[in-house]
């Protein structure tokens, strides 16, 4: 029987996609940039499966030794999956039902981007499974492949290193591109973990309301200038001109969250505590480190290999902060030969 593995890292956006133009292509509102992370991980094991009558999905959350069934009904994530298998073997002669095992490195739903991995290693497995490697091997289509399951987080896991996800008017429009590889910079991603619990409103659904807010208009005007100064910051290897930039575009992002409707409040008490943490690390002590927050109370710290040591022993004092993923650039989603079962 042909096993197919796939591994796709999770991503951080330095400017945050939020808000799409079309709900059919997920087609996003404004371009968005990451950085790809080599801690949090997904990885999935597939196989077409002749004694199962549906498609299958078996999830091992973090920490947990049990793999269990994703379940379609009332589930929006699971639709998405499920719509993904059925897509893509509608791409295929092959017809046969899937059975799928998958399993994160780190917490899921809460902010760290797991649809991310998720879904890009769920793309990648399909891919290969029903025989479209031309679909996977080429990195532009692969990406616009991702796309289609819904997350647009997860278009970026397809490259490492720093990656552009563009906007666009049309599907062959809007795709990852990659800025630099892994290796073009020592930057890390210290993910503050305050409440690993699953988020009450997921991505999918914040994304149909973010129209909503009144604050959308102001957020576009400004974004191609920020747009510009992450592309000019990260070519200079420039962190506290960064650091500016993925703060201010964190908060302009959770500003539309808070207002539009039904309003969206990611933030814990936690999550306040850091970011006053870190403004005053950078006053007092001369320690650099930066916030972003996705879609959930923990908060991802961005900064460099001088600061990395001080940083993070700081952060560690922090009565919040219940762990700390450290993260340095990775590579794009691949394939590998040791499955999961
Ligand atoms: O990829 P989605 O549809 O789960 O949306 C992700 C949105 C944010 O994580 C909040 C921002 C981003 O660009 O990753």
């Amino acid at each position: 029987m042909k096993k197919v593995t796939a591994i796709a890292p999770a991503n951080i956006a330095f400017i945050k996609y939020w808000g799409r133009t079309d709900n059919k292509l997920f087609l996003p509102l404004n371009p968005s940039i990451s950085m790809t992370m080599d801690k949090c991980l997904t990885k999935t094991t597939g196989f077409i499966d002749s004694n199962i009558k549906d498609d299958l999905i078996e999830i091992k959350e973090f920490n947990s030794n049990e793999f269990i069934k994703l379940d379609k009904v009332n589930n929006i994530k699971a639709h998405d999956v499920y719509n993904q298998i059925e897509r893509i073997r509608n791409l295929s002669d092959i017809k046969g039902k899937v059975h799928i095992y998958t399993e994160n490195s780190f917490p899921s739903d809460s902010g760290i981007a797991s649809s991310a991995s998720g879904f890009c290693a769920l793309t990648a497995c399909l891919l290969n499974l029903f025989e479209r490697q031309d679909l996977f091997i080429d990195k532009k289509e692969f990406s616009k492949q991702v796309r289609l399951c819904g997350s647009g987080s997860a278009v970026r896991s397809v490259y490492g290193g720093f990656v552009e996800f563009t906007s666009g008017e049309t599907h062959e429009e809007s795709y990852a591109v990659q800025l630099y590889d892994e290796n073009f910079w020592d930057l890390y991603d210290l993910v503050c973990i305050v409440d690993p619990s699953k988020k009450k409103v997921s991505s999918s659904k914040g994304h149909m309301d973010s129209n909503t807010s009144p604050f959308m208009k102001a957020r576009q005007i400004e974004l191609s200038d920020r747009i510009k100064e992450v592309k000019k910051a990260l070519s200079k290897k420039d962190l506290p001109s960064l650091g500016k930039c993925i703060e201010e575009e964190a908060i302009s992002m959770h500003a539309v969250m808070m207002t539009q409707k039904p309003p969206l409040f990611y933030f814990e008490p936690g999550t306040i505590s850091i970011i006053k943490q870190l403004i005053d690390l950078r006053k007092e002590k001369y320690i650099l480190g930066y916030f972003t927050i996705d879609a959930g109370a923990n908060v991802h710290v961005i900064t460099d290999r001088a600061n990395l040591t001080n940083l993070q022993m700081e952060l560690e004092k922090n009565p919040f902060i219940k762990s700390i993923i450290v993260n340095k650039p990775f590579k794009g989603a691949f394939l590998s030969e040791d499955h999961l079962i």
